[in-house]
């Protein structure tokens, strides 16, 4: 053997002796869930690729259950109600996450006590052309205008039924709907949603405030909102199975005071009366963040700047229904006490998205935890104590 091919041989084997423990370091943090490896490690080396292409390799690590949930079982002070079901624990995966339903297995073993899915539309529709994500990192934020990218009803229902009929999925699945770009009719677009998912979903969620289809906002407007939600009650009743399914609108953190009067009347109103509201989605006000170059990017806003003006709508909602109609609180939660001030504020559960991106799966363990040891430390015995406690500290928030 040359000198030459002695020290290829040896640069071969030194390659794959490092790559095979890079491999079994990898794999063995994955499984270990550590914190350090996401936080220090994997988290920022996701961050190199470009953000649409991090968001695929996470659902897929969900979607195939690379990631190992908690090691212990939630701490029994975290379980609550949901309607007539009882959660493990109120932290939710945010729609946008998972918009096809691949991963519902998979989020639901990460430790989430609600996954929801979507936004799906009634046909597949590609969303807004590439790069439409965004990562702010030193604002802890995403600008996202991503636009509906859905595979459609039929694709998403198939998958769902297939995850139903494996029955190896106990969790609470909520089932998030928007409409088609061009679709001349959103009533019909939703009312088509209803009709497919509400037989399957545990919760179905209307969402009228992404702000990257144009047009959905104006659909918070009044009389908009009471005809919207008239036909799609009127359908959620007519439903053959499982007509009770709750219904819950997700909102725009960018209202007025006459929008959140006007809101808070109509889904309290007999016939478009909700079961509940998720507060909120993504903001178009981009006065908190910092990077200059990304903040001038078309999208909506998620993460830390958003957070305040989030828990600030909450608590206007709660003030405004007067805590009749349950919320989901989502909007730059990365910690447990960012968790409790939105149950605080009014919020019976949570959700997060963007913190997801930051920190991956030990984030949801990390909230839940610390969430338990507040409410122990403050003497609480359950969530549903705490909600709208405090609602009136965070009415002025913003
Ligand atoms: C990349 C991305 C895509 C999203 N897509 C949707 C969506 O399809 N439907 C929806 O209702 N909300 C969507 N959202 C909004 C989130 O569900 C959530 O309301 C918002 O990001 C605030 O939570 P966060 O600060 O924890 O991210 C999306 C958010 C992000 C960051």
């Amino acid at each position: 053997m040359t000198a030459l091919s002695k020290l290829k041989s040896k640069m071969r084997s030194l390659f794959l002796v490092t790559t095979g423990a890079g491999v079994f370091f990898a794999g063995f943090n994955l499984l270990k869930g550590k914190d350090k490896f996401y936080d220090d490690f994997l988290m920022p080396l996701a961050r190199k690729c470009p953000p649409e292409t991090s968001h695929r390799l996470a659902v897929l690590g969900c979607k195939y259950k690379l990631f190992t949930g908690p090691k212990n079982e939630d701490p029994s002070i975290l379980s609550t109600p949901f309607f007539n079901k009882q959660l493990k624990n109120p932290i939710g995966i945010a729609a946008g996450f998972d918009k096809q339903g691949e991963a519902i297995e998979g989020l639901d073993k990460i430790g989430f006590g609600l996954v929801e899915i979507g936004s799906v539309t009634p046909e597949a529709q590609p969303g807004n052309p590439t790069p439409r994500v965004f990562l702010l990192d030193s604002d802890q934020a995403i600008i996202n205008r991503y636009g509906f990218n859905s595979e459609g009803h039929r694709v998403v229902f198939d998958r769902i039924s297939d995850l139903k009929k494996g029955n190896n999925f106990k969790g609470i699945l909520g089932i998030n709907l928007g409409k088609n770009k061009t679709s001349p009719n959103a009533l019909d677009d939703y009312v088509k949603g209803v009709n497919l998912f509400g037989p399957i979903a545990d919760y179905l969620v209307i969402n009228v405030s992404s702000p990257n289809t144009p047009g959905l906002r104006d659909l918070q407007g009044k009389q908009d909102l009471e005809n919207l939600l008239t036909g799609v009650i009127e359908a959620r009743n007519k439903l053959p199975v499982n007509n009770g399914v709750p219904v819950f609108v997700k909102i725009a953190p960018d209202l007025t005071k006459k929008d959140i009067e006007d809101i808070s009347s109509v889904v309290l109103k007999g016939k478009c009366k909700v079961d509940g509201l998720i507060v909120s989605n993504t903001t178009i006000d981009k006065s908190k963040v910092s990077d200059a170059e990304l903040a001038k990017e078309a999208g909506g806003l998620s993460g830390a700047p958003l957070k305040s003006k989030s828990t600030q709508l909450i608590a206007q909602m709660y003030a405004q229904t007067k805590g009749k109609i349950p919320i989901i609180g989502v909007g730059g939660v990365f910690s447990g006490s960012d968790a409790f001030e939105k149950i605080e504020a009014g919020a019976s559960y949570v959700q997060l998205y963007t913190a997801f991106v930051y920190h991956g799966p030990p984030i949801v363990t990390k909230i839940k935890t610390e969430l338990a040891d507040i409410l122990v430390e403050k003497g609480y015995k359950s969530v549903s104590e705490v909600v709208g406690k405090n609602y009136k500290k965070y009415l002025n928030n913003n």
